[in-house]
């Protein structure tokens, strides 16, 4: 079968078929075998790529970078801060721009309309590094992963998402789980679910696929049998800090912590978060939450995340594998 993913853009997971997704990773795992080895070939040497991030970020401004650099191109960092995006020049104008002089753009920020009329008015291809709505290059990295760490097929693997899953983490993880047929659990209150129009297109979507998605109130009965257990911030970027009070009694019944990793009925179930985490006092906003709520740990506690049952820090470096394999697709 040959797949051919040039030019096209990655706004959502569902821009791809399953089978595209499955490509990816094969690439993915192909690239990654390849710099370890040190053979690596570059395929994107002469080509230009614009990093456009309205909201902070570590790992997917690092994974872009370093995977444009070991392809053998250039890529140039744009912040509000410094460049006209916003204050002085419109993104469909910055957009118009970028195109006639880059091969590719990433863009991390707001509205999901944003990343999408960047593609409409660039023609080029633009990747989504993050959105309110979606984070597909992380659920590359996370389905990777599981792959690697669950030793079976995806379709025989299951996950469960505990925290807010109506936001980018918990709806893109929806998506991936269902294109590639998995076993998906999300546990939230029911205020905190993913949009009902997605979970019925997923619903939909896992007929073909033969995925098995349910959504449930309950953390201890939708973790059972679960091989990976998966969580976020409980506030996202963008958020008002005074969300946090609400937040924290809304999701404390779901923070992952030894108990609810017993509760899966596996020793083997693994640990996921796509980062960063609040698991102990060592960051500002940690402390912040902890002098006005009393928590010292937050999403997942630190022994679960220390733990040997922690996959975090590989599905950081597979973020690397899986926007460089992106981005070979569609630009080489
Ligand atoms: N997981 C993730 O997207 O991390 P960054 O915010 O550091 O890019
Ligand atoms: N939900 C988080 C994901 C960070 C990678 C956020 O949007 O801040």
């Amino acid at each position: 079968m040959s797949f051919n993913l040039r030019n096209r853009s990655l706004l959502n997971l569902q821009d791809f078929a399953p089978r595209d997704i499955r490509y990816l990773l094969d690439l993915a795992a192909d690239l990654k075998r390849a710099k370890a080895s040190g053979n690596e070939q570059q395929r994107l040497q002469g080509k230009n790529i614009a990093l456009i991030f309205e909201k902070a970020s570590t790992r997917t401004r690092c994974a872009f970078e370093v995977a444009v650099h070991d392809q053998g191109g250039h890529v140039t960092y744009l912040d509000s801060a410094g460049s006209q995006l916003g204050h002085k020049e419109s993104l469909k104008d910055t957009a118009r721009v970028l195109g006639r002089m880059f091969d590719g753009i990433e863009y991390r920020g707001f509205h999901q309309s944003v990343v999408e009329d960047i593609a409409r008015f660039s023609h080029v291809p633009v990747w989504n590094g993050l959105t309110d709505e979606a984070h597909p290059t992380q659920v590359l990295a996370d389905l990777l992963t599981m792959q690697e760490f669950g030793e079976k097929p995806l379709h025989e693997l299951s996950f469960c998402y505990l925290g807010d899953a109506r936001f980018n983490m918990g709806c893109s993880l929806l998506i991936g789980g269902t294109q590639m047929g998995m076993d998906v659990r999300i546990a939230a209150p029911t205020e905190l679910q993913p949009p009902s129009d997605l979970v019925a297109q997923m619903r939909l979507l896992a007929q073909t696929t033969g995925a098995h998605i349910t959504l449930e109130t309950d953390p201890r009965r939708a973790v059972a049998g679960a091989d990976f257990l998966y969580t976020d911030v409980w506030v996202s970027m963008g958020e008002a800090a005074d969300v946090w009070k609400q937040r924290i009694a809304q999701l404390l019944p779901y923070q992952i912590n030894t108990a609810l990793m017993q509760a899966t009925g596996k020793a083997r179930t693994r640990f996921m978060h796509c980062l960063p985490a609040f698991h102990n006092l060592d960051t500002e906003v940690g402390r912040e939450v902890h002098e006005k709520y009393g928590l010292t740990e937050i999403e997942v506690t630190d022994a679960v995340f220390e733990s040997d049952a922690s996959v975090v820090f590989s599905q950081a470096e597979n973020r690397l594998h899986t926007i460089k394999a992106v981005l070979v697709a569609t630009l080489a």
